[in-house]
């Protein structure tokens, strides 16, 4: 549980933790205010600007399989839980959106993420080759600067010329053949 001890002690009590001007700030906004956020809404406004920007929660703390699997994987309950049986909330709007996480918990109903990214069936994509090529730090060459977003949405087109024009870009360049990227 290093990373809760790593987490700066005011980032627990919701305080700002250092100057602004070296952390980033993640804006304050309520439950109500996602619907004018891109991406799609989900049943808990889980927020990558305060966990990964403002908290500095590494993205593979939560996405661990991303590094051995071709999913990334949702992280269960548990992984947050360890964290808000603790955490209450701040603001009247983030107490309200923990009390969800908490309430699934405790009725072991985990929430049902709405999929953001999502490749056509017939198309292969194996996250781990990925990682282990370009590194953890990888995430934003494809997903965006995702610690800065309060609601994820799709940054990169997904399409077959995007990674096409990625692979030919590499030295040595990776492999076009059909049969790699498709089943
Ligand atoms: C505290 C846990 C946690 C951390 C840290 C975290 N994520 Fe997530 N991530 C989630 C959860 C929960 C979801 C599903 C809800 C959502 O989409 O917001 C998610 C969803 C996503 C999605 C969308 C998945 C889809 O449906 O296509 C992407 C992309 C993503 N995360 C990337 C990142 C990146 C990049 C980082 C680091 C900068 C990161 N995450 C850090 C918990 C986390
Ligand atoms: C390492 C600790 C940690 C973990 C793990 C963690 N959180 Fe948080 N979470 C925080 C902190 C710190 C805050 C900010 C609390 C505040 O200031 O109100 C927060 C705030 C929140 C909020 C309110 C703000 C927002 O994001 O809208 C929600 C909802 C939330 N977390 C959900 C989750 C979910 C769901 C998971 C698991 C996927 C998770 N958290 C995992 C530390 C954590
Ligand atoms: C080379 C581009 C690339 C890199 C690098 C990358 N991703 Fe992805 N990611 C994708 C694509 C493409 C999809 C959609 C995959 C699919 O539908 O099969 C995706 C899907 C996801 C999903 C949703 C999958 C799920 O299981 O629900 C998450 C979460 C995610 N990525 C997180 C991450 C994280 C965290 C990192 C960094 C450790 C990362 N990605 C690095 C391209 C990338
Ligand atoms: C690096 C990975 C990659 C390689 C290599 C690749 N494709 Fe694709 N292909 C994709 C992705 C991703 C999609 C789905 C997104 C899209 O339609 O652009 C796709 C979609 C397609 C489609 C459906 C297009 C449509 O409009 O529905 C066809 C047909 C196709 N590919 C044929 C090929 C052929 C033939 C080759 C070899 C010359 C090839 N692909 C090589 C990644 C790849
Ligand atoms: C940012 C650059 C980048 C993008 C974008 C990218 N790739 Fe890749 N891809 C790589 C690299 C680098 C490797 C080589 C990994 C290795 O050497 O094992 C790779 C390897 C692969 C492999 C394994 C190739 C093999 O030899 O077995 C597949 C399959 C693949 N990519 C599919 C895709 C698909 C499908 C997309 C688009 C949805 C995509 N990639 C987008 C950089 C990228």
């Amino acid at each position: 549980m290093v990373l809760i001890l790593a987490l700066p002690p005011a980032a627990l009590n919701g305080q700002q933790a250092q100057p602004a001007s070296s952390r980033y700030q993640a804006p304050v906004l309520s439950g109500s205010d996602t619907s004018k956020l891109k991406g799609a809404r989900q049943p808990i406004f889980f927020r990558h600007d305060i966990h990964a920007g403002q908290d500095q929660i590494p993205c593979m703390y939560c996405h661990y399989s991303a590094s051995i699997s071709s999913e990334p994987g949702i992280p269960s309950l548990q992984t947050c839980i360890g964290c808000h049986q603790l955490i209450g909330g701040s603001t009247p709007s983030h107490q309200a959106e923990i009390k969800k996480v908490r309430d699934a918990w405790r009725e072991r109903k985990p929430p049902e993420w709405i999929r953001v990214h999502a490749l056509p069936g017939f198309v292969r994509f194996p996250h781990m080759r990925h990682i282990k090529a370009l590194g953890t730090g990888a995430c934003v060459t494809c997903h965006g600067d995702v610690q800065k977003q309060a609601q994820v949405s799709q940054v990169s087109t997904l399409r077959m010329g995007w990674c096409v024009r990625c692979h030919m870009a590499q030295k040595p360049p990776v492999t076009r053949d059909c049969s790699v990227c498709h089943y």
